[in-house]
C-alpha cells in the first residue's frame, strides 16, 4: 500500500512537495531470484578470496591520513591496494571518495569495492535538529523525510553508509548522548527508529541515493550507571526486553542493514563480545540478516574491560557474531593466528566476510562502484534551498513551548526587542552535537534569523549578557570540536550592565540561554543538569528591569529548570535546531508556526529525582495521588521528604499558542474477547485563538499482571491539525498486540484482565476509561 508523506501544513508554514512514504523494509522488495543471484555471486567471490582478503573485508579504518592525492601513498591506501580494507569512514567529498574507490577497484587483486561510512546523524550538510529535538516533533513523516534528505545529500557526496539511527533508550539526563537518541520511551523510540531506517534505506538500496543504515548502540548504552559515558550497565532481562530493546528490534524489523555493538557490558560481558546479545537475541530471535560492526576500537577496549589480550578479545568478538572491526585492527592483526591455533573457525570468518559482501551487493557496488558520489550533482543537491526549507520546517516542529504566561508569545511584529544571551550571534553552535558534515559557519544564528525575517518591522538590539559559564576552563571543554563559544573577555559586571542597558531600551526581552552545543553528545556527561550560574545571574538581572521575558532554551538534554522557571514569562525549548536555527526560532516566536513539539523525555525538578520517567512502576507503597499532586510528604510511602514525586515537565508535555479541549473517551466495546479490535475515541477541540497542531497520546495500564506493570505506557499517538474553533474525532484502534509484554519467562504475550485506557495531551494529563479484556 502506498502512503504519501503529507508534511505538516501548519498555518503559514512552508509547504513542500509530497513525497512517497516508505512503509516496508527494503528487503521485502527483493525477489527470491535476486536473493539467489546474490548468493551465487558472493559464493563465487568468496571461493576466490584468500584468508587475508576475507579478513581485510572485516576491517574498517577511519580515514585518518587520507587526503586528496594520497589515496595510494598513505598507509591505508597501501592496505586498500592489498585488499585489506572493507570500508572507510570519516572521509568527506565525492572526489576524495572516488579516488579511494579507484584504488580498491583498479589496484586490488579482486577489485572489490569499498563502502564509505559517516556519522550522518541529524542531516548531512543541511542539518536538522538534534535527534532528541527531532523526536519532540512526534511527526513520523518529518522524521522519515529528514533521514531521506540526509541520505540523498550524503549519497551525492559519496557516502553510502550512515551510523544512524541511534536508538538507545535513556532515563539519564546526565548522559550527554541523550541528545543523539529519541528519549525515554520504547514506543515512540521504535516508531522513530523504523522511520529513520525507511528514510535512509528507501525501497531500493541500489538506486544510488539510498544508503545503508546502522542501528546503534546495541545494546543498552543509555543505561550506564550515574550517567557517566561508557559506564557499566546491569539490568534485568525483563526490563531489557520490555523497555530498552524495542527500538533496536524495530530497526531490525524495518530491515536495517547493519547494527553497531555498544561499548558497555551486558550481563557482565561487553556487548562487543557478547554472543547472547549479538547472535542469540539479534540473529536467532529477531532474524537480523545484515552485518554487525563494532563501535570505535570496541574490540580493543575489551582488553581494559578485563576480557583478555587483543588476540583473545578479537576471537571473542568474532565468535559473538561481530563481522566488522571499526578502527582497532584486532581482526586484521590476530584472526589468522587464532585460526591456525583453532581458536576461531574458517566458517566464522567466511560468514563475516559474506555479510559485508552481501551489503555491498545490495548497494549495487559490484555493478557500479562509483554510483554514490558525483561532485557536480553534489554541488546542486547538497545544502540546497529546498533541503534547507525542509530543515527549517522540521526545526520549528521540534520546538517545545514549556511555559507561556501573559501571552508574551507570539511576539508582536513591531517595537523594539532586546535579544540577549551567549549564543545569540553564534552560528557554530546551532547544529548541536554530531555534525560532521554541517556547514557550521553558514548556520543561521538567532540574530540573523530575526533580522532577516522581521528586521523591517521590528528593531532588534543585542547583547551577550554573560559567558556560557563563569569558569573559563570549563567553557573551553564545552566548546569541543571547534564549536567556539566566543568567550567575552569583559568582566561579569560589564556584560550584565550592557545587557540591562539594552533591555531597558526594549519592549520585550528574548533571552537565549542554556547549553552550548558540545555540553551534550559523546563524552559530555554532566554531574549537574542546571543552566550555568553565569546565565542564571543574567536572567535575574534582566528580571529586575520589569520587561517581559521570552526565554529560548538551547539544550541537548532535559535540564532541571526549577531555579529559573518562574522568572521568564515564556520558555521555548529550541534544543539545537540545526542549519536553519535562527529562521525556525523566528518562525515560532513571531507566530508564523504555532509550536506543537512535545517532550520525548521527562524534565526533572532536581537531579535527585533522576532517574525519573513516566512509565514507572507503582511500587507497593505508592504515594496517594492527591498528595502527589499537592507535593505533600507522607511517611512510609515512596516519596522524598524534600522533593515532589512529579517532574517539572512530564513526558509528552508541550503547550501551544492555542488551547485544545478533550472530550471524555468513548469505547466501542468495554468487554472485548480474544483478537477483537477496540476503538477508543476522543473529540479534540481547538478552543483558542490560533490554528495549531496537537499530538493526541494514547496510554494503557495493565492493572494486574503476572509481573508488575508500569502505571502507564504509550501505545499510540496522532498528530492532528485543527483550525481555530475546529473539532476532530481521533480514534485509536486497540488490539491485543498493544497489550503484549515480555513476562517472567520472557514470553511475549498478553494477559486477560482490566486495562486503564488513557488519552490526553501529555503523560500527566489524560482522560480515563476502563476495559476488561478476556482471552
Ligand atoms: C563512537 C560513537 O560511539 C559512535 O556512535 C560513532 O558512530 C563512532 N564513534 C564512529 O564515529
Amino acid at each position: 500500500m502506498k502512503k504519501l508523506i503529507v508534511l505538516a501544513t501548519l498555518a503559514l508554514s512552508p509547504v513542500f512537495s509530497a513525497q512517497e512514504m516508505v512503509d516496508k523494509p527494503v528487503q521485502s522488495y527483493q525477489t527470491a531470484q535476486y536473493q539467489a543471484r546474490k548468493k551465487a555471486f558472493v559464493d563465487n567471490l568468496l571461493s576466490k578470496m584468500t584468508l587475508d582478503e576475507k579478513i581485510g573485508q572485516m576491517n574498517l579504518p577511519t580515514s585518518g591520513d587520507f587526503t586528496t592525492g594520497m589515496a595510494q601513498s598513505s598507509d591505508i591506501g597501501k592496505k586498500v591496494e592489498q585488499g585489506l580494507v572493507g570500508g572507510l569512514f570519516n572521509i568527506k567529498g565525492a572526489d576524495k571518495i572516488k579516488a579511494v574507490q579507484k584504488v580498491a577497484v583498479e589496484k586490488s587483486r579482486l577489485k572489490i569495492p569499498m563502502i564509505f561510512g559517516m556519522d550522518v546523524i541529524h542531516g548531512y550538510e543541511t542539518t536538522f535538529p538534534i535527534p532528541l529535538g527531532l523526536a519532540a516533533s512526534w511527526d513520523m513523516n518529518l522524521v522519515q523525510q529528514s533521514a531521506r534528505v540526509a541520505a540523498r545529500e550524503a549519497a551525492f557526496d559519496g557516502i553510502n553508509w550512515t551510523f544512524s539511527p541511534m536508538v538507545d533508550i535513556s532515563r539519564e539526563p546526565r548522559w550527554g548522548r541523550v541528545s543523539e537518541g529519541s528519549g525515554e520511551d520504547p514506543y515512540l523510540g521504535s516508531e522513530i527508529s523504523k522511520n529513520m531506517v525507511y528514510g535512509y534505506q528507501g525501497k531500493d538500496l541500489a538506486n544510488g541515493t539510498n544508503i545503508l543504515a546502522c542501528v546503534k548502540h546495541f545494546a543498552l548504552y543509555g543505561a550506564g550507571e550515574s550517567g557517566r559515558d561508557y559506564n557499566t550497565v546491569d539490568m534485568s532481562h525483563v526490563r531489557m526486553f520490555n523497555e530498552y530493546f524495542p527500538p533496536y528490534k524495530a530497526a531490525v524489523d524495518a530491515g536495517v542493514a547493519s547494527v553497531m555493538a555498544s561499548f558497555n557490558e551486558v550481563d557482565g560481558v561487553p556487548a562487543t563480545g557478547n554472543r547472547w546479545l549479538q547472535t542469540e537475541v539479534l540473529r536467532n530471535q529477531w532474524k537480523f540478516k545484515g552485518f554487525v560492526v563494532t563501535d570505535y576500537t570496541g574490540i580493543n577496549e575489551m582488553v581494559d574491560h578485563g576480557m583478555g589480550d587483543l588476540q583473545q578479545v578479537s576471537a571473542l568478538a568474532l565468535k559473538a557474531g561481530v563481522d566488522m572491526d571499526m578502527v582497532g585492527e584486532g581482526f586484521l592483526t590476530t584472526l589468522k593466528k587464532s585460526l591456525s591455533e583453532g581458536k576461531v573457525t574458517q566458517a566464522e570468518i567466511d560468514m563475516a566476510a559474506r555479510r559485508i559482501l552481501e551489503a555491498k551487493y545490495d548497494l549495487g557496488l559490484f555493478d557500479n562502484p562509483y554510483k554514490h558520489g558525483d561532485a557536480k550533482l553534489a554541488a546542486k543537491e547538497v545544502y540546497n534551498l529546498e533541503n534547507r526549507n525542509i530543515a527549517r520546517s522540521v526545526a520549528a516542529q521540534s520546538m517545545v513551548l514549556l511555559k507561556n504566561e501573559n501571552q508574551v508569545l507570539p511576539l508582536k511584529k513591531s517595537g523594539t526587542v532586546a535579544v540577549i544571551g551567549p549564543l545569540v550571534n553564534n552560528s557554530m553552535n546551532m547544529a548541536g552535537t554530531w555534525s560532521v558534515a554541517t556547514k557550521h559557519s553558514a548556520s543561521v544564528n538567532l540574530m540573523q534569523g530575526l533580522q532577516a525575517n522581521y528586521g523591517k518591522d521590528v528593531k532588534f538590539l543585542s547583547a551577550k549578557g554573560a559567558n556560557i559559564d563563569y569558569d573559563a576552563k570549563l567553557e573551553e571543554i564545552y566548546a569541543a570540536h571547534g564549536k567556539k563559544t566566543d568567550r567575552d573577555s569583559r568582566s561579569k559586571e560589564e556584560l550584565l550592565k550592557e545587557a540591562v542597558d539594552v533591555a531597558n531600551k526594549a519592549d520585550v526581552i528574548v533571552l537565549a540561554i542554556g547549553e552550548s552545543a558540545e555540553m551534550s553528545g559523546e563524552s559530555s556527561s554532566r554531574s549537574e543538569i542546571t543552566i550555568p550560574q553565569s546565565q542564571v545571574d543574567l536572567l535575574n538581572e534582566l528580571k529586575k528591569t520589569g520587561k517581559p521575558i521570552a526565554m529560548i532554551l538551547f539544550t541537548g538534554r532535559p535540564l532541571a529548570l526549577t531555579n529559573v522557571k518562574d522568572m521568564p514569562d515564556a520558555i521555548l525549548n529550541a534544543w539545537f535546531p540545526g542549519s536553519e536555527a535562527g529562521n525556525a526560532i523566528a518562525d515560532v516566536i513571531f507566530g508564523k508556526v504555532n509550536p506543537s513539539g512535545k517532550l520525548p523525555m521527562t524534565f526533572p525538578r532536581s537531579l535527585g529525582q533522576v532517574p525519573i520517567y513516566y512509565n514507572a512502576k507503582n511500587t507497593g507503597r505508592p504515594l496517594d495521588q492527591k498528595l502527589t499532586d499537592k507535593c505533600e510528604y507522607q511517611r512510609f510511602r515512596s516519596n522524598y521528604m524534600d522533593e515532589c514525586n512529579t517532574p517539572l515537565y512530564a513526558f509528552g508535555y508541550g503547550l501551544s499558542y492555542t488551547r485544545f479541549n478533550y472530550s471524555d473517551i468513548s469505547i466501542s466495546n468495554a468487554n472485548p474477547k480474544g483478537n477483537q479490535t477496540v476503538q477508543a475515541s476522543v473529540t479534540v477541540t481547538n478552543s483558542g485563538n490560533y490554528d495549531g497542531a496537537e499530538v493526541v497520546q494514547l496510554y494503557i495500564r495493565d492493572m494486574v499482571g503476572s509481573i508488575t506493570r508500569p502505571v502507564k505506557e504509550l501505545k499510540g499517538f496522532q498528530k492532528i491539525f485543527l483550525k481555530k474553533g475546529e473539532s476532530k474525532k481521533v480514534t485509536f484502534d486497540i488490539t491485543p498486540e498493544s497489550l503484549k509484554f515480555y513476562n517472567g519467562d520472557l514470553k511475549y504475550d498478553w494477559e486477560s484482565g482490566e486495562f486503564d485506557i488513557m488519552i490526553g495531551t501529555s503523560s500527566d494529563e489524560v482522560k480515563h476509561s476502563k476495559i476488561n479484556w478476556t482471552k
